[in-house]
Protein backbone atom coordinates (compact mmCIF):
# COMPACT_ATOMS: atom_id res chain seq x y z
CA UNK A 1 0.00 0.00 0.00
CA UNK A 2 1.04 3.27 -1.24
CA UNK A 3 0.16 6.72 1.15
CA UNK A 4 0.61 10.00 0.13
CA UNK A 5 0.02 12.59 3.33
CA UNK A 6 -0.64 15.85 2.18
CA UNK A 7 2.97 15.69 -0.07
CA UNK A 8 3.40 18.55 -1.95
CA UNK A 9 6.55 19.90 -3.69
CA UNK A 10 7.55 23.60 -4.01
CA UNK A 11 11.05 24.63 -5.50
CA UNK A 12 12.95 27.55 -5.45
CA UNK A 13 13.22 29.99 -8.93
CA UNK A 14 15.39 32.50 -10.26
CA UNK A 15 14.73 34.34 -13.41
CA UNK A 16 17.72 35.55 -15.43
CA UNK A 17 17.31 38.60 -13.46
CA UNK A 18 17.87 36.90 -9.97
CA UNK A 19 14.32 37.74 -9.06
CA UNK A 20 13.40 34.43 -6.96
CA UNK A 21 9.89 32.78 -6.90
CA UNK A 22 8.57 29.49 -5.76
CA UNK A 23 6.87 27.22 -8.00
CA UNK A 24 4.27 24.32 -6.75
CA UNK A 25 5.33 21.41 -8.69
CA UNK A 26 3.28 19.16 -6.68
CA UNK A 27 0.07 20.02 -4.24
CA UNK A 28 -0.94 18.29 -1.30
CA UNK A 29 -1.50 15.13 -2.58
CA UNK A 30 -3.69 12.99 -0.24
CA UNK A 31 -3.98 9.02 -1.82
CA UNK A 32 -4.34 5.50 -0.51
CA UNK A 33 -3.04 3.53 -3.09
CA UNK A 34 -4.42 -0.45 -2.18
CA UNK A 35 -5.40 -1.54 -5.76
CA UNK A 36 -2.88 -3.92 -7.05
CA UNK A 37 -2.22 -1.71 -10.73
CA UNK A 38 -2.81 2.15 -10.51
CA UNK A 39 -2.15 4.47 -13.58
CA UNK A 40 -1.37 8.46 -13.25
CA UNK A 41 -2.38 10.28 -16.42
CA UNK A 42 -2.03 13.55 -16.92
CA UNK A 43 -0.25 16.54 -19.42
CA UNK A 44 3.34 17.29 -20.06
CA UNK A 45 4.60 18.87 -16.86
CA UNK A 46 1.23 18.10 -14.80
CA UNK A 47 4.01 16.30 -12.04
CA UNK A 48 3.27 12.37 -12.71
CA UNK A 49 7.24 11.78 -12.91
CA UNK A 50 7.85 13.84 -9.46
CA UNK A 51 4.26 11.63 -8.40
CA UNK A 52 6.61 8.34 -8.34
CA UNK A 53 9.80 9.42 -7.52
CA UNK A 54 8.26 10.40 -4.08
CA UNK A 55 7.68 6.71 -3.47
CA UNK A 56 11.03 5.75 -3.76
CA UNK A 57 13.05 8.82 -2.56
CA UNK A 58 14.25 9.83 -5.69
CA UNK A 59 12.51 13.52 -5.34
CA UNK A 60 11.61 14.29 -1.21
CA UNK A 61 8.60 16.01 -0.46
CA UNK A 62 9.03 19.47 0.98
CA UNK A 63 5.82 19.34 2.47
CA UNK A 64 3.71 16.07 4.01
CA UNK A 65 4.86 12.75 3.40
CA UNK A 66 4.35 9.58 1.58
CA UNK A 67 4.73 6.32 3.20
CA UNK A 68 5.15 2.94 0.72
CA UNK A 69 4.70 0.02 2.35
CA UNK A 70 5.27 0.83 5.90
CA UNK A 71 9.01 3.26 5.05
CA UNK A 72 8.94 6.39 4.63
CA UNK A 73 11.52 7.48 1.81
CA UNK A 74 13.02 10.12 3.42
CA UNK A 75 14.02 8.53 6.57
CA UNK A 76 15.03 5.44 4.93
CA UNK A 77 15.99 5.86 1.38
CA UNK A 78 17.56 2.48 1.14
CA UNK A 79 15.21 0.73 2.17
CA UNK A 80 12.46 2.54 -0.23
CA UNK A 81 14.54 2.07 -3.03
CA UNK A 82 15.14 -1.79 -2.52
CA UNK A 83 11.29 -2.08 -2.21
CA UNK A 84 9.95 0.07 -4.92
CA UNK A 85 11.63 -0.54 -8.41
CA UNK A 86 11.54 2.32 -10.94
CA UNK A 87 11.25 1.61 -14.79
CA UNK A 88 12.30 4.55 -16.93
CA UNK A 89 10.73 5.42 -20.13
CA UNK A 90 14.04 5.10 -22.14
CA UNK A 91 15.53 1.34 -21.11
CA UNK A 92 18.96 2.54 -22.52
CA UNK A 93 18.69 4.87 -19.34
CA UNK A 94 18.91 1.81 -17.21
CA UNK A 95 20.37 -0.85 -18.70
CA UNK A 96 24.26 -0.58 -17.81
CA UNK A 97 26.01 -3.81 -18.68
CA UNK A 98 26.40 -5.20 -22.08
CA UNK A 99 24.11 -7.88 -22.05
CA UNK A 100 20.70 -8.64 -20.79
CA UNK A 101 22.61 -11.61 -18.52
CA UNK A 102 25.27 -9.54 -17.01
CA UNK A 103 22.91 -6.36 -16.37
CA UNK A 104 19.97 -9.05 -14.31
CA UNK A 105 23.25 -10.99 -12.36
CA UNK A 106 24.24 -7.11 -11.57
CA UNK A 107 20.73 -6.68 -10.12
CA UNK A 108 21.03 -10.46 -8.04
CA UNK A 109 24.41 -9.74 -6.57
CA UNK A 110 23.27 -8.49 -3.30
CA UNK A 111 21.13 -11.37 -3.14
CA UNK A 112 23.30 -14.13 -4.81
CA UNK A 113 27.01 -14.58 -3.94
CA UNK A 114 28.05 -17.22 -5.28
CA UNK A 115 28.31 -16.41 -9.06
CA UNK A 116 28.13 -19.98 -10.61
CA UNK A 117 24.27 -19.65 -8.80
CA UNK A 118 23.89 -15.87 -9.84
CA UNK A 119 24.11 -16.25 -13.57
CA UNK A 120 21.55 -19.74 -13.77
CA UNK A 121 19.30 -17.42 -11.84
CA UNK A 122 19.54 -14.62 -13.98
CA UNK A 123 19.63 -17.30 -16.94
CA UNK A 124 16.28 -18.47 -15.57
CA UNK A 125 14.63 -15.48 -14.32
CA UNK A 126 15.05 -13.99 -18.54
CA UNK A 127 13.84 -17.39 -19.73
CA UNK A 128 11.12 -17.43 -17.61
CA UNK A 129 10.04 -14.14 -19.58
CA UNK A 130 10.55 -15.36 -22.68
CA UNK A 131 13.90 -13.66 -23.42
CA UNK A 132 16.59 -16.79 -22.69
CA UNK A 133 17.36 -17.19 -26.66
CA UNK A 134 18.32 -13.02 -26.33
CA UNK A 135 20.20 -13.29 -22.91
CA UNK A 136 24.10 -12.72 -24.46
CA UNK A 137 23.22 -10.14 -27.17
CA UNK A 138 24.07 -7.09 -27.26
CA UNK A 139 22.05 -4.89 -26.03
CA UNK A 140 21.91 -2.62 -28.50
CA UNK A 141 20.79 -5.26 -31.04
CA UNK A 142 17.58 -5.94 -29.07
CA UNK A 143 14.46 -3.82 -30.08
CA UNK A 144 13.04 -1.72 -27.83
CA UNK A 145 10.26 -4.17 -26.28
CA UNK A 146 12.84 -6.78 -25.71
CA UNK A 147 15.22 -3.86 -23.62
CA UNK A 148 12.31 -3.04 -21.78
CA UNK A 149 11.17 -6.11 -20.71
CA UNK A 150 14.94 -7.19 -19.70
CA UNK A 151 14.90 -3.86 -17.52
CA UNK A 152 11.72 -5.35 -16.34
CA UNK A 153 13.24 -8.74 -15.52
CA UNK A 154 16.40 -6.66 -13.41
CA UNK A 155 13.96 -4.49 -11.31
CA UNK A 156 12.41 -7.67 -10.78
CA UNK A 157 15.32 -9.77 -9.88
CA UNK A 158 15.70 -7.57 -6.67
CA UNK A 159 12.38 -8.61 -5.64
CA UNK A 160 10.28 -5.54 -4.96
CA UNK A 161 7.36 -5.59 -3.69
CA UNK A 162 6.26 -2.11 -5.62
CA UNK A 163 7.62 -1.19 -9.39
CA UNK A 164 7.22 2.31 -10.67
CA UNK A 165 6.97 2.72 -13.93
CA UNK A 166 7.45 6.04 -15.71
CA UNK A 167 5.81 6.18 -19.12
CA UNK A 168 7.44 2.68 -19.99
CA UNK A 169 5.14 2.33 -23.42
CA UNK A 170 5.84 5.62 -25.25
CA UNK A 171 8.57 4.82 -27.35
CA UNK A 172 7.05 0.91 -27.85
CA UNK A 173 5.17 0.00 -31.08
CA UNK A 174 1.83 -1.20 -30.64
CA UNK A 175 3.31 -5.10 -30.39
CA UNK A 176 5.76 -4.54 -27.45
CA UNK A 177 3.05 -2.37 -25.59
CA UNK A 178 0.96 -5.05 -25.90
CA UNK A 179 3.60 -7.35 -24.48
CA UNK A 180 4.43 -5.18 -21.25
CA UNK A 181 0.91 -4.90 -20.52
CA UNK A 182 0.40 -8.34 -20.55
CA UNK A 183 3.89 -9.21 -18.42
CA UNK A 184 2.41 -5.85 -16.07
CA UNK A 185 -0.88 -8.00 -15.62
CA UNK A 186 0.86 -11.18 -14.34
CA UNK A 187 2.71 -9.81 -12.05
CA UNK A 188 2.07 -10.11 -8.41
CA UNK A 189 3.89 -6.60 -7.23
CA UNK A 190 1.92 -3.63 -7.07
CA UNK A 191 2.71 -1.41 -9.95
CA UNK A 192 2.17 2.31 -10.01
CA UNK A 193 2.12 3.76 -13.59
CA UNK A 194 2.08 6.77 -15.43
CA UNK A 195 1.49 6.99 -18.78
CA UNK A 196 -0.06 8.74 -21.78
CA UNK A 197 -1.08 5.60 -23.05
CA UNK A 198 -4.88 5.43 -22.21
CA UNK A 199 -5.14 1.91 -23.46
CA UNK A 200 -2.72 1.06 -20.62
CA UNK A 201 -4.58 3.26 -18.14
CA UNK A 202 -8.46 1.76 -19.46
CA UNK A 203 -6.40 -1.82 -18.44
CA UNK A 204 -5.68 -0.71 -14.57
CA UNK A 205 -7.62 -1.07 -11.91
CA UNK A 206 -8.13 2.55 -10.68
CA UNK A 207 -6.47 5.73 -12.77
CA UNK A 208 -5.37 8.99 -11.13
CA UNK A 209 -5.43 11.92 -13.42
CA UNK A 210 -2.84 14.87 -12.43
CA UNK A 211 -3.37 18.56 -13.89
CA UNK A 212 -1.02 21.29 -13.00
CA UNK A 213 0.44 19.62 -9.41
CA UNK A 214 -3.18 18.51 -8.69
CA UNK A 215 -5.29 15.82 -8.95
CA UNK A 216 -8.50 16.50 -11.10
CA UNK A 217 -10.00 12.73 -11.09
CA UNK A 218 -9.67 9.29 -9.42
CA UNK A 219 -11.96 6.41 -9.70
CA UNK A 220 -12.43 3.59 -12.05
CA UNK A 221 -10.29 3.11 -15.36
CA UNK A 222 -12.86 3.42 -18.08
CA UNK A 223 -14.10 6.04 -16.24
CA UNK A 224 -11.24 8.63 -15.45
CA UNK A 225 -10.08 7.90 -18.93
CA UNK A 226 -12.78 8.77 -20.54
CA UNK A 227 -13.31 12.26 -18.28
CA UNK A 228 -9.61 12.83 -19.26
CA UNK A 229 -10.18 12.50 -23.18
CA UNK A 230 -12.93 14.98 -22.85
CA UNK A 231 -11.31 17.45 -20.97
CA UNK A 232 -7.92 17.38 -23.10
CA UNK A 233 -10.22 17.64 -26.20
CA UNK A 234 -12.03 20.56 -24.84
CA UNK A 235 -8.54 22.00 -23.81
CA UNK A 236 -7.23 21.71 -27.29
CA UNK A 237 -10.50 23.64 -28.72
CA UNK A 238 -9.89 26.53 -26.54
CA UNK A 239 -6.67 26.72 -27.63
CA UNK A 240 -4.61 25.97 -23.89
CA UNK A 241 -1.07 24.66 -24.21
CA UNK A 242 2.19 24.78 -21.90
N1 LIG B 1 13.50 19.84 -9.27
C1 LIG B 1 12.77 20.61 -10.05
N2 LIG B 1 12.99 21.93 -10.14
C2 LIG B 1 12.23 22.73 -10.92
N3 LIG B 1 11.22 22.29 -11.65
C3 LIG B 1 10.95 20.98 -11.63
C4 LIG B 1 11.69 20.06 -10.83
N4 LIG B 1 11.18 18.84 -11.00
C5 LIG B 1 10.16 18.98 -11.86
N5 LIG B 1 10.02 20.26 -12.24
C6 LIG B 1 8.95 20.80 -13.12
O1 LIG B 1 7.75 20.33 -12.56
C7 LIG B 1 6.79 20.04 -13.56
C8 LIG B 1 6.31 18.62 -13.41
O2 LIG B 1 7.35 17.72 -13.79
P1 LIG B 1 7.14 16.16 -14.01
O3 LIG B 1 6.80 15.52 -12.72
O4 LIG B 1 8.34 15.68 -14.72
O5 LIG B 1 5.86 16.16 -14.96
P2 LIG B 1 5.32 14.99 -15.92
O6 LIG B 1 6.04 13.74 -15.59
O7 LIG B 1 3.85 14.94 -15.65
O8 LIG B 1 5.57 15.45 -17.33
C9 LIG B 1 7.49 20.32 -14.87
O9 LIG B 1 7.09 21.59 -15.29
C10 LIG B 1 8.97 20.29 -14.53
O10 LIG B 1 9.71 21.11 -15.37
MG1 LIG C 1 7.25 12.53 -16.72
Amino acid sequence: MIEFRGAGLRVDEYDIDGAHRQVTILDGIDLVLSERRVAVIGPNGAGKSTLLQMVNGLVEPTSGEVIADGVNPVQDPRRARRQAGYIFTDPRSQLVMSTPLADVELSLRQRIRNRAQRHQSALDLLTRRGLGDIAARSVHDLSGGERQLVALTSVLAVEPTIILADEPTTLLDLRNREQLRRAFEELDQQILCSTHDLELAASMDRVIAVESGRIVDDGPAGEVVARYRERMTRQADAGVSR
